[in-house]
């Protein structure tokens, strides 16, 4: 039997038509969740969640303006607002400091980063008259450590998460919780043109421990979860959910260079040991 752990519950959602928005609007539904839906476009997002628990609203969370009505709009057609989801971001591509451009570098951050607390400031009072909410968002693997070439991104990520925090003391003895997930690749439309370069995609599939990317309803399920009661006791977190990218320290994987002719103990004690005992 499938999971209810949101029935009567209403929640808003950034981003919400396509790739992770998409499938964790339909995980939501599934759970018994009325979902106020935002984007800045609509793709058809009705067709497949259905018009009986879903609506739709266009919403730029770069725009503070937006957010507010938006928000507004949700609890004025549901009457209440339990859970804050915020997911809606941009990459600018792949540039150093030098090459990036000034309007695009400040267009991610307020996208990314900033759109949280449009959002928030506007969705933590209806919480606080209820007594309770949940607050998650989208960070990123590149809002814990840094990603050659996606220096608005990761910054803008990293703000994330510690924005996750600091709402998550501000608010928890109003009994919101506020915590994000970190995916690490994920395939989505986002990542589709690192799928187009064969190198590209080999080196990033080399670099995951479970050498693949993520199906969206992967993370979708650590969003529900960050969400639910059943994680009552959890705030302030970032959810890793990256094939164990993150657990790696950047170092070379010796396995690879030693093959398998070679992996005996002495071999490993000339390459790899300070002393040997006896
Ligand atoms: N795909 C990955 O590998 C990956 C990895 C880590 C984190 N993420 C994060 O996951 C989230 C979902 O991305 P995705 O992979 O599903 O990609 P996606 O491109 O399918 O979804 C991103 C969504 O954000 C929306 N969006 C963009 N600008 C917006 C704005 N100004 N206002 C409102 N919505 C806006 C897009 O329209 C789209 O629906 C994003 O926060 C992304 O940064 C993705």
């Amino acid at each position: 039997m499938s999971l209810r752990r949101f029935e009567n519950q209403v929640v808003f959602v950034t981003g919400g038509t396509s790739g992770l928005g998409a499938d964790t609007c339909e995980l939501f539904i599934q759970e018994g969740a009325r979902v106020f839906v935002t984007d800045i476009a609509e793709r058809d997002i009705l067709q497949r969640l259905g018009s009986s628990s879903a609506v739709f609203q266009l919403c730029d969370v770069s725009n503070p303006e937006d957010c507010e009505k938006a928000i507004n709009a949700c609890v004025e057609r549901f009457g209440r607002l339990d859970v804050l989801f915020h997911n809606g971001a941009r990459l600018a591509g792949v540039s150093t400091v030098v090459d990036h451009d000034v309007t695009l570098f400040q267009q991610v951050i307020n996208t990314n980063l900033c759109g949280l607390f449009y959002l928030a400031r506007v969705a933590i009072p209806q919480m606080q008259k209820q007594g309770k909410g949940a607050i998650v968002s989208t960070a990123s693997t590149s809002g814990l450590a840094g990603d050659y070439g996606l220096c608005s991104y990761s910054a803008a990520k990293a703000g994330l998460v510690n924005l996750t925090r600091v709402m998550a003391l501000d608010h928890a003895r109003e009994g919101i919780r506020v915590n994000c997930v970190c995916p690490g690749y994920m395939v989505t439309p986002m990542t589709a043109a690192f799928r187009e370069n064969e190198v590209v995609h080999q080196a990033l599939l080399e670099s995951i421990p479970l050498h693949r990317g993520s199906d969206p309803k992967e993370v979708s399920r650590a969003v529900l979860f960050l969400a639910s009661s059943d994680a009552s006791y959890i705030t302030g977190q970032a959810l890793i959910a990256d094939g164990g990218w993150s657990a790696h320290s950047g170092g070379p994987n010796f396995l690879k260079y030693m093959g398998p002719q070679r992996w005996d103990k002495v071999e490993m004690d000339r390459l790899l040991c300070y002393y040997t005992v006896e």
